[in-house]
């Protein structure tokens, strides 16, 4: 394998489409490797630009401006971060071979829409997932519920994220705002809803998953330990690693896991998020890339989700393996605000064994995850009390 140093006419160019929190952890670990760091993102100064050698602020939901920018800095790597992203100009850029998407255009684009990956996953691949239907409008909707999916469901946006647009319904009163509410809330108006029925589970996990070369040249699947986590309204507010299981769950898991992976192919890091009761596991979603829950493994892993990510694009070896038990705990603002400050970090690093990130958001938000605090122990549960003490010491003010 060769690599070229950045800035130099030789130099390996990757380009960061969503520079977030996720995507400055990979710029890191690409800086370290002496890759070229290009920040693509829809404002100024995201995280990643931040650690990036140059940055563009576009609408990457424009193909055309998208391909603009491939064009003017022809990266030789393209690292999508987010899904909100015009995969139409990415297949083109990858058929055209004038850089390598990661995993490769094709599953960016199935994984972006609920429709593509759901249909692949319990149709093509028949996993089990929640019962499910789509509709393009009301009638359509209430019809699929009253004929099977049931209460309580989850409708939800074909296209969205971080629980944006989507509702848990009760009865068939709630129906109707809930309709509206995916509607106007997802990334794009697709015209189409999903709605599942709910998966009475016991916990659920994203189980990351690796798709390295080995010395040979042939790709590898490699499973870190499972990640437990609790989301509020659809977003994660703490993971923690490992989460227990039974073995036959676990090797359900893992079979899941390897097959939705190979059926989107190429390179790099997938969170596949799962549902596990007793011995039963239902596949909810994967993303194809690091994952929000799996930032806990900067705390417990020799190699975190970003460098693994980094290591299987770049072709390196990689290692799944647990060092310590670790827990994260998000850090949000409860204010709207441009000029802020961050208090208590003092405090929250007095807690033993705990780290902080704060990401360099230029602008809180209502809500708005700001940073994260990470902490190891002898034990999760202990992890845990320890993540969230440091993430409540922490505040974020005005003045
Ligand atoms: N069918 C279901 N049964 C039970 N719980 C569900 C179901 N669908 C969603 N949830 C709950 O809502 C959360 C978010 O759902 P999902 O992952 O589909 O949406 P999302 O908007 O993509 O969220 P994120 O981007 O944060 O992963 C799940 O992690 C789970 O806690
Ligand atoms: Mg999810």
């Amino acid at each position: 394998m060769k690599l070229g140093s950045a800035l130099t006419n030789s130099a390996t160019k990757a380009m960061l489409l969503g520079c977030g929190e996720l995507g400055k952890e990979i710029a890191i670990c690409l800086q370290r490797y002496g890759i070229e760091v290009i920040g693509v993102d829809r404002y100024h100064n995201a995280p990643a630009q931040q650690i990036a050698h140059r940055s563009h602020v576009i609408n990457m939901t424009n193909a055309d401006e998208l391909k603009k920018i491939i064009a003017l800095e022809q990266p030789d790597i393209i690292i999508p971060e987010i899904e909100a992203i015009a995969t139409d100009a990415l297949l083109e850029v990858e058929l055209e071979g004038l850089a390598r998407v990661i995993p490769n255009a094709r599953a960016i684009q199935l994984t972006m829409n609920r429709v593509g990956i759901r249909t692949l996953v319990a149709e093509d691949l028949q996993i089990p997932t929640s019962k499910y239907a789509f509709a393009d409008n009301f009638e359509q909707l209430k019809t699929a519920v009253e004929n099977g999916i049931g209460y309580p469901c989850f409708v939800k946006p074909t296209m969205s994220s971080s629980g944006k647009g989507q509702t848990m319904v009760k009865s068939v009163d709630q129906l109707e705002d809930a309709w509206n509410y995916a509607k106007v809330s997802g990334r794009v108006d697709t015209g189409k809803v999903i709605v599942e029925a709910k998966v009475d589970f016991d916990f659920e996990i994203t189980l990351l998953t690796v798709r390295a070369l080995d010395g040979e040249g042939n790709i590898q699947t490699h499973f870190c330990e499972p990640i437990g986590h609790i989301q509020e309204q659809g977003d994660y507010r703490e993971s923690w690693q490992p989460q227990a299981m039974s073995v036959l769950a676990l090797k359900s898991a893992q079979e899941i896991a390897s097959k939705v992976t190979s059926a989107l192919g190429g390179v790099g890091l997938f969170g596949v998020e799962l549902f596990v009761k007793g011995d039963n596991v239902w596949f909810c979603e994967v993303s194809p890339r690091p994952h929000d829950t799996g930032m806990v493994t900067m705390a417990t892993q020799k190699q975190s989700e970003f460098e693994l990510h980094v290591r299987a694009i770049l072709g390196l070896p990689v290692t799944t393996d647990l060092q310590k038990f670790g827990a994260s705990a998000v850090i949000l603002a409860n204010i709207e605000a441009s000029d802020f400050f961050y208090t208590g970090l003092d405090e929250a690093l007095t807690v033993t064994d705990s780290e902080v990130r704060l990401f360099g958001k230029p602008e809180a938000l209502v809500k708005r995850r700001m940073g994260v605090a990470l902490a190891s122990a002898e034990t999760v549960h202990e992890a845990r009390n320890r993540a969230v003490k440091a993430a409540n010491a922490i505040n974020i003010q005005s003045e």
